[in-house]
């Protein structure tokens, strides 16, 4: 090939761009968000700090932290002509649709593009990551046929969620769970849906159009849709005992997993570790339930038979039983996992805009050369 690079199907293990947004060694498992490990991240900050961390670069004094925290409250509220367009969306439709329709939407009310203007950035940062929450509960309400409820003042990011999702105020331990779920999703290099971020961010297009591409790609079950999968897994299981005879089919009909496996980690996810205890946290005060039992002798067995392979449960395996102890409907836990990540796309968008490289790579052609085009009467 003329230059001189060889093919690496996915792109596996080349380096698309220089970034120092956030680390993963997958041999020692371990993760960090601008050099900050991600167990001291998870235990000590927020999701809103540390968003604003994966975006600027450096944790924000109390000031900082303050107006960026009032900013998000300002703008949580939903549009209403973006209500008004969930009213005419199906009910039955997924809600990774619905957001990847609404995050689009966003972009019509905010047309003007001044991207080397970082007050521009900032305000398009915070209207995502404020409206963002809205929208997935919106369409949740509005898919049971209810009014959307709105954002209350005195709720922080997380409880708030939780709040607009069942109209109950959530329980402390429950937000505090739920805001570490989010600081764990926020970022992770280059994966599919980043790179699809940062791919469409070297065209200049706007950061609505950037984060509305990676909910796209952040949606297939390969992807962010695996942890709706393993709650899937878990039912149709059923029992502990059905989980070796389980495990024995899936690797007969050599099919995926799902929850296990990374491309990067070769070790257990650092993130499953502290999701693992979360859930182990929820079911200690509201109560076991089989699925969690299911879910540890899986990934007993799955360690027996693939930790060879380098194959460990990642982020999607256990976050599915937090999110589901915590009363939220399966298909919304893709949609939560973009809720966080829009963090870390808005991280690698301003990073990107940083580049102004627009990707273009190449291909190695496997087709032939100046065939005849045969009229349709000889086909
Ligand atoms: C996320 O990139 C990221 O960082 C993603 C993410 C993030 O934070 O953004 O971490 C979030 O997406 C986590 C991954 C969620 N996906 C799943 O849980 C779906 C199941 N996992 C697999 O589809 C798979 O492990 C991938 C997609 C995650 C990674 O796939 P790779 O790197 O392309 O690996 P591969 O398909 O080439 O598999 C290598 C070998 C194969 O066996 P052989 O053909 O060599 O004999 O490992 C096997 C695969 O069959 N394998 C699995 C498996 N994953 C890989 N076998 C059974 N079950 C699995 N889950």
């Amino acid at each position: 090939l003329k230059t001189g690079f060889e093919f690496k199907p996915g792109l596996e293990g080349v380096p698309v761009t220089l970034s120092s947004i956030s680390f993963v060694d997958g041999k020692k498992g371990i993760l960090e968000y601008r050099n900050i490990p991600i167990e001291e991240l998870a235990l000590k900050s927020t999701f809103l700090e540390t968003s604003y961390l994966l975006i600027w670069g450096e944790l924000p004094t109390q000031d900082e932290l303050d107006a960026f925290e009032k900013e998000i409250r300002y703008h949580r509220r939903i549009k209403y002509r973006i209500r008004d367009m969930m009213k005419c969306f199906p009910e039955s439709g997924h809600p990774m649709d619905a957001l990847q329709a609404s995050a689009a939407a966003l972009g019509l009310f905010y047309s003007r593009r001044a991207l080397d203007d970082p007050a521009y950035i900032r305000a398009a940062a915070v209207r995502l990551l404020a409206k963002i929450p809205t929208m997935v509960a919106a369409f949740q309400m509005m898919r049971k046929g209810n009014d959307p409820i709105q954002p209350r003042d005195d709720l922080d990011y997380s409880a708030n969620f939780l709040y607009m999702l069942t109209e109950e105020e959530p329980d402390p331990l429950e937000a505090r769970v739920f805001d570490i779920c989010l600081t764990l999703h926020a970022e992770h290099t280059i994966n599919a849906s980043t790179f699809s971020a940062r791919v469409t961010a070297s065209t200049l297009t706007d950061p609505y159009a950037v984060v509305a591409s990676a909910v796209g790609t952040l949606a297939g079950p390969l992807h962010g849709g695996a942890n709706e999968e393993v709650i899937d897994m878990l039912e149709a299981i059923g029992s502990v005992e059905n989980v070796r005879p389980y495990i024995e089919n899936c690797l007969k009909t050599k099919s995926k997993i799902m929850g296990f496996g990374h491309r990067v980690y070769k070790v257990k996810d650092p993130r499953a570790i502290i999701l693992q205890s979360l859930a182990e946290q929820l079911f200690e005060k509201f109560g076991r339930d089989n699925y969690y039992d299911i879910a540890v002798e899986l990934e007993r067995v799955v360690e027996e038979k693939l930790a060879y392979k380098g194959i460990y449960a990642n982020v999607d395996f256990y976050s599915g039983l937090v999110y589901r102890k915590l009363g939220i409907p399966t298909d919304l836990f893709t949609p939560i996992f973009a809720i966080s990540r829009v963090a870390g796309w808005l991280a690698h968008w301003k990073e990107q805009l940083g580049e102004n490289r627009i990707y273009r790579p190449t291909q190695i052609y496997t087709g032939t050369h100046n065939a005849p085009y045969i009229p349709i009467a000889e086909r």
